[in-house]
């Protein structure tokens, strides 16, 4: 699908299209296949069947909404929104390419203001990796309670990158503790790390990405009015990952995030980045890496009475 107008610009749309896998098809198809197993735990919570509207918040690519029919068929309706329009025209081509357009609506909003949706008026609501990036979570809660039907199901999988951030933190604080000379590789690795996730306790607590854990989910959903919650925290450490170090370069943790690539070319001079690559390279790929990736899955449902 070729790309369009405005969507160059649209930081969601060229993360999801093109930086997620820094252009490289093995690390793409190995992202996809991730992203269709998040899709089927969220999916498998609810108890989907024909003749039910399901509403996929921050689709994205159209990520839960599509699979949802493909495991549903014909009888499912499904809305997808978004903030980013050149995401939900993407999402519209695809459908259109599945023959499945029909069922599908597409609404341009956030996830905080679902106004376009009447009250009671979808079954099921679904996201995958959205909550993370909105401020008002509580909003977005109320929200999704609001355009439920009662009884129906809340389902989502979000990351949670607090410990993320936590690790930032250390990672500067032992930085400072270093002579000029010990610590240079840490410094370097602070300065990296710093540009994708916040390095202090302060802003880790005043930034939306990072200032809540799976705890929290579970409070908001709960000061939300759903009932039923159950919340399961997966946390998988992994060998680490890397199809190529060209593709890992370009890759980025999250959609705000800048890459490795534009942290080097940005932020280092030519001495630290010709003492810092190699040796980066040589700690990450070598047997022992690992990536850590936590995720939490939550379930509820609106009150029927
Ligand atoms: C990490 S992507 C996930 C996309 C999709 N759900 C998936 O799993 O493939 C985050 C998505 O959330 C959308 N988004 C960001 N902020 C939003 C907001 N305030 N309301 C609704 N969607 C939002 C982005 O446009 C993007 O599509």
């Amino acid at each position: 699908m070729a790309d369009q107008a405005g969507a160059e610009t649209d930081v969601w749309y060229r993360w999801l299209l093109h930086e997620r896998q820094a252009g490289d098809a093995a690390a793409g198809a190995a992202v996809r296949a991730d992203a269709l197993r998040y899709a089927d735990r969220v999916l498998d919570a609810a108890d989907l069947h024909a003749g039910m509207t399901l509403l996929d918040v921050g689709t994205g690519e159209g990520l839960v909404a599509l699979r949802a029919i493909e495991r549903v068929g014909a009888g499912l309706r499904v809305v997808l929104t978004d903030v980013s329009a050149p995401l939900l025209r993407h999402a519209e081509a695809r459908a259109v390419e599945r023959g499945v357009v029909g069922q599908c609506r597409f609404l341009h909003c956030a996830a905080t203001d679902l106004s376009q949706l009447p009250d009671a008026s979808v079954d099921v609501v679904a996201l995958r990796s959205v909550l993370a990036y909105v401020a008002e979570k509580s909003v977005a809660l109320a929200e999704f309670r609001r355009v439920l039907k009662p009884g129906g199901c809340l389902t989502m999988a979000e990351p949670v990158f607090r410990d993320d951030a936590l690790y930032v933190c250390a990672l500067r604080r032992y930085a400072e503790r270093q002579g000029e000379d010990e610590g240079r590789f840490m410094r370097l690795m602070h300065r990296w790390k710093a540009a994708q996730f916040p390095d202090t306790e302060a802003l880790v607590a005043q930034n939306p990405l990072t200032n809540y854990t799976e705890r929290d989910l579970v409070n908001l959903a709960q000061q939300a009015g759903f009932a039923g919650i159950q919340l399961a925290l997966h946390i998988d450490v992994l060998p680490m990952q890397m199809s190529s170090w060209e593709s890992f370069l370009g890759s980025s943790p999250h959609p705000l995030a800048p890459s490795l690539a534009q942290v080097l070319a940005e932020q280092f001079n030519e001495g630290e980045r010709a003492f810092f690559v190699p040796a980066l390279r040589a700690v990450l790929e070598s047997p022992d890496a690992t990536m850590t990736e936590r995720i939490a899955y939550l379930r509820a449902h609106k009150p029927a009475g």
